[in-house]
């Protein structure tokens, strides 16, 4: 295991991925770890970079007994900064914060390098990195020699004359860095000495353990299931590990895509093999939701009625138990655990040194709305990115177009719905979203598009039809690319892919005679439309 201590860096997890990517298992924690409590011992160290400079008052510091461990340590950036200030170096401001690609020339090996480091070895004479910084080394520290400099770093790279140790002030990990990723490896898996053998089965088989350790023989487990990727996974995995001790429910909430519950019950249950209850509750969410309007309140129901209707279920499971007992079945035990499907980028923002950190999405989550329900926590995707809960899907044998789903939000249509929520406007919306994605998935673009879904426009509009006008509703079409859905942009079909959509939807659901596609990115739009 490679240790990587976060400094707050917006690239620290980029670094945790690259290891990853070259088969090495990384951590990522907070720079404030004690050394002392780690359960593990890394074979490597890297210190990640910061928006602080070292002299801030409230500057984060490691625990200096990460150069004591006898393990190489890796600066970056702010990394390279904090090891040279522990280590009795000068860290000045530049005069101008300098952001992108420069040249590092890579001082000879077995020269002014005296053949110490192994860091750039067999990179060439030069890296095109990619910097991003506003302070930098002004004064060696002692034992230290430069391997690297750039017109105007002359301490672009250092490493320490007969220890393991470091630094560089450019940015490995981001893709920017031409040979980065070879730079990483040189760290992690030459000079470090890491095996490359992290893989998925790997980690299949170690969680698997995991989490039959964490239950025990006899421990039994909740979990809520939308028919998204993460749950999904999640659901498949405990079912691998604990079989039918492990329950999913899912909720019909009366606002999900076109046959949606029915499909994900024909997929974990009779496919799966996932023991799991479908409980349908569509009048009780579309009662409640009765003549609202505004999206915050939606979102609020419709949580807290998924809340309501999920304990109901568990405790009916749990009376079910009971009773098979008292008539001498065998004794099942207490539901003790709540599966939740939490992945890695949610676990790095709430692990922040800076304490957890005030834009986390609970509500993403619908795992994140059981907290009260005084089960504990198993999460075993917590280790894990998006892509790589999608490797694990494939493994576990879950069908290719529910690993590549795109995501759904937990109040689903009825926050695409624009006016007030109604059986028959959920039908309408159900029916043209449903022709939209049929058609993206036979244009072979489903995959090339981040999220696409159609929306329900509360106004009317003439048209015409035979002889007569018509007079109905509009239907919005949205389909973006994204990253990580914080900024998006609208994706550019081809004109007879929307011309087929638009013909299908006016001639197919009865409501609307007119389709529009939405071309606002995000920003100043957001992906949805509530
Ligand atoms: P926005 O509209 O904020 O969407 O640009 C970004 C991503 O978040 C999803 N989203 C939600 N997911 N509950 C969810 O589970 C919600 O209330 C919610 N609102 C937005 C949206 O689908 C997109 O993927």
């Amino acid at each position: 295991t490679i240790l990587i201590l976060d400094f707050g860096s917006q690239y620290s997890h980029l670094i945790t991925r690259r290891c990853r990517e070259l088969n090495v298992y990384a951590e990522l924690m907070p720079c404030t770890q004690k050394i002392k409590d780690l359960n593990f011992k890394p074979k490597g160290v890297i210190l990640s970079g910061s928006p602080y400079s070292v002299y801030d008052k409230d500057a984060p510091h490691v625990d200096p007994e990460v150069f004591e461990l006898g393990v190489p340590v890796l600066g970056i950036c702010y990394g390279l900064q904090e090891m040279a200030w522990n280590m009795k170096g000068k860290v000045a401001k530049c005069e101008h914060r300098e952001y992108g690609f420069a040249q590092v020339q890579i001082s000879k090996i077995g020269g002014e390098s005296k053949g110490a480091d192994a860091l750039f070895e067999g990179l060439g004479d030069e890296l095109q990195v990619w910097m991003s910084h506003g302070d930098q080394l002004s004064e060696l520290p002692p034992d230290f020699h430069v391997i690297g400099r750039t017109s105007t770093a002359p301490y672009a790279a250092i490493a320490h004359n007969t220890k393991p140790f470091y630094g560089i002030q450019f940015h490995p990990e981001v893709t920017h860095s031409k040979r980065g990723k070879e730079v990483i490896s040189r760290f992690v898996v030459s000079i470090c000495g890491c095996r490359q053998h992290w893989t998925m089965e790997e980690f299949i088989g170690k969680e698997i353990a995991r989490i039959r350790e964490i239950c025990g023989p006899k421990g039994r487990v909740i979990g809520a299931v939308s028919g998204g990727v993460d749950s999904s996974v999640a659901a498949k995995l405990m079912h691998e590990a604990i079989g039918d001790r492990f329950h999913a429910i899912m909720v019909d909430n009366g606002v999900l895509r076109l046959n949606e519950a029915k499909q994900v019950h024909e997929m974990l249950n009779k496919d799966l093999g996932v023991n799991l209850t479908v409980v349908d509750a569509s009048d009780l969410f579309l009662s409640r939701l009765e003549g609202i309007e505004d999206p915050e309140q939606k979102r609020k129901i419709i949580g807290n009625t998924f809340i309501h209707v999920f304990e109901a279920e568990a405790a009916k499971i749990e009376a079910a138990a009971a009773e098979e007992e008292a008539r001498g079945g065998e004794a099942k035990g207490k539901i003790e655990w709540l599966l939740q499907g939490t992945l890695y980028p949610d676990v790095i923002e709430s692990i922040s040194f800076k304490g957890p950190s005030a834009t986390i999405k609970t509500h993403h989550n619908v795992g994140g709305l059981l907290k009260d329900m005084k089960l504990k926590l198993i999460e075993p995707l917590r280790e894990l990115f998006k892509d790589e809960v999608r490797a694990l899907g494939r493994l576990l044998s879950i069908p290719d177009h529910l690993v590549q789903r795109h995501p759904f939000p937990g109040p689903g249509l009825a926050i695409r719905i624009l006016g007030p929520v109604t059986r028959d406007q959920v039908k309408i919306l159900q029916q043209a979203d449903n022709i939209y994605i049929e058609e993206i998935r036979k244009a072979g673009l489903y995959n090339q598009i981040s999220q696409a879904f159609a929306v329900l426009l509360p106004v009317k509009a003439v048209g015409v039809m035979g002889d007569a006008r018509t007079y109905e509703q509009v239907i919005a079409l949205r389909a973006v690319q994204s990253e990580d859905f914080m900024t998006a942009d609208w994706f550019v079909f081809p004109a007879e892919v929307l011309r087929r959509i638009s013909s299908r939807i006016t001639n197919e659901v009865a409501g609307i005679n007119r389709v529009t596609y939405d071309i606002s990115s995000k920003p100043p739009a957001t992906v949805e439309w509530l």
